[in-house]
């Protein structure tokens, strides 16, 4: 086993554990924020469709109140002003000095001739209506007689989504209320002032919202598109550039804790080379003085030259401490031990 820095492996960060999961929160964040951003979308243009609804209303109610001032205002027969079978009052029809025939125009008949005329020109439908119709043609349709008994309970406004003929449309109604104007034909029925004798509802189609609607999404898609993709971008490269960091800092650990320990090494060795080195030259020098004072056939000249032998590798291995320049290590038993050979290299 050698223990070199250039090869090891470093336990560094599980980068991209921690990347996937950043990435997640960011996305659900996106997310999240994308829903929001789409729902206020949806909401701005239903409010747009309403308040175009609220003034068609506010204008009727206007031209309705003029009219009513008036009690009611004459115009020439035609075919599509006939005398109102329903207004049962005295000169209901009467003639100019010429001769020409004029008829009484109710609010509600003036109100739906302006409706067929903005139906034609916007495609917003409008309709008068009540609970108690004089003219059977009013009746409500359900949406509105839910909506009239909601007036009846004290709210002020009803609007929702709904489709008509295929087509989406923002319903909006308000109450029609009695007022001092109106008892002059009201009056009979029973209404007093402060009543709610109807109400008038405004159909708004949603079509040219749509449009503006899908431009504005398909915007705030692409733009929560590019901002998650620029985040995704830059989690990735901090990652990236953590782990490049954390691993150059481990590198540079080990460099210096491997240095410390040869230092030791170092240091350890030259005196063990300094210690070791007198008590082998010893040896040395008196075996050689044995060995002169002895015949070759002396069975001890043998063992005295092997004890000199030693000696000799016994100096070559302190020569090879004093010359350790790296870190290295083997496996020894169970530990693990310098390998002199190749650390001296
Ligand atoms: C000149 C008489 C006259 C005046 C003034 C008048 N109305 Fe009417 N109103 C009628 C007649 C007649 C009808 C039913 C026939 C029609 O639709 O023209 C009617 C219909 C209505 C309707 C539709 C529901 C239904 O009963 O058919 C409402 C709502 C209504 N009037 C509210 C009012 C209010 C509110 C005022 C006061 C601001 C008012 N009117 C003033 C004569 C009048």
């Amino acid at each position: 086993m050698t223990d070199n820095i250039e090869t090891k492996q470093f336990k560094s960060l599980p980068v991209w554990k921690y990347s996937a999961g950043i990435i997640f929160v960011w996305s659900f964040i996106m997310l999240a924020l994308l829903l929001w951003n789409y729902n206020n979308e949806k909401a701005a243009t239903y409010e747009a469709a309403k308040i175009q609804a609220r003034t068609a209303f506010e204008k009727d109610v206007l031209l309705r109140q003029w009219n009513a001032d008036h009690g009611g205002l004459y115009a020439p027969i035609t075919e599509k002003t006939q005398p109102n079978p329903y207004l049962d009052i005295p000169e209901r029809e009467i003639s100019t000095p010429s001769g020409i025939k004029l008829t009484k125009i109710t609010p509600a008949f003036m109100t739906r001739q302006i409706h067929e005329l903005a139906l034609q020109m916007s495609g917003v439908r409008g309709h008068i209506t009540s609970l108690k119709p004089i003219r059977p043609g009013n009746a409500p349709d359900q949406w509105e007689s839910n909506a009239l008994a909601s007036f009846n309970k004290g709210i002020k406004e009803i609007s929702s989504v709904e489709k008509m003929n295929g087509e989406n449309y923002m319903r909006l109604m308000r109450p029609l209320l009695t007022d001092e104007s109106c008892l002059k034909c009201h009056a009979k029925q029973g209404y007093r002032v402060g009543d709610i004798r109807g109400g008038i509802s405004v159909s708004v189609p949603l079509s040219p919202y749509s449009e503006i609607e899908k431009s504005g999404i398909m915007t705030l898609f692409i733009i929560n598109g590019i901002i998650w993709f620029a985040g995704v971008m830059g989690i990735g490269a901090g990652m990236f550039f953590l782990d490049h960091q954390v691993h150059h800092r481990l590198k540079a650990e080990e460099a210096l804790r491997h240095k410390e320990k040869l230092q030791g090494i170092i240091e350890m060795s030259g005196a063990v080379c300094h210690e070791l080195n007198q008590p082998l030259q010893a040896i040395s020098g008196n075996a050689e003085l044995l060995l002169m004072s002895i015949k070759k056939d002396d069975p001890a000249y043998k063992k005295i030259i092997n004890i000199q032998h030693q000696a000799d590798r016994m100096g070559k291995i302190t020569k090879k401490l004093m010359g350790i320049t790296s870190y290295k290590t083997k496996a020894y038993l169970n530990e693990t031990i310098i390998d002199i050979d190749k650390a001296a290299k």
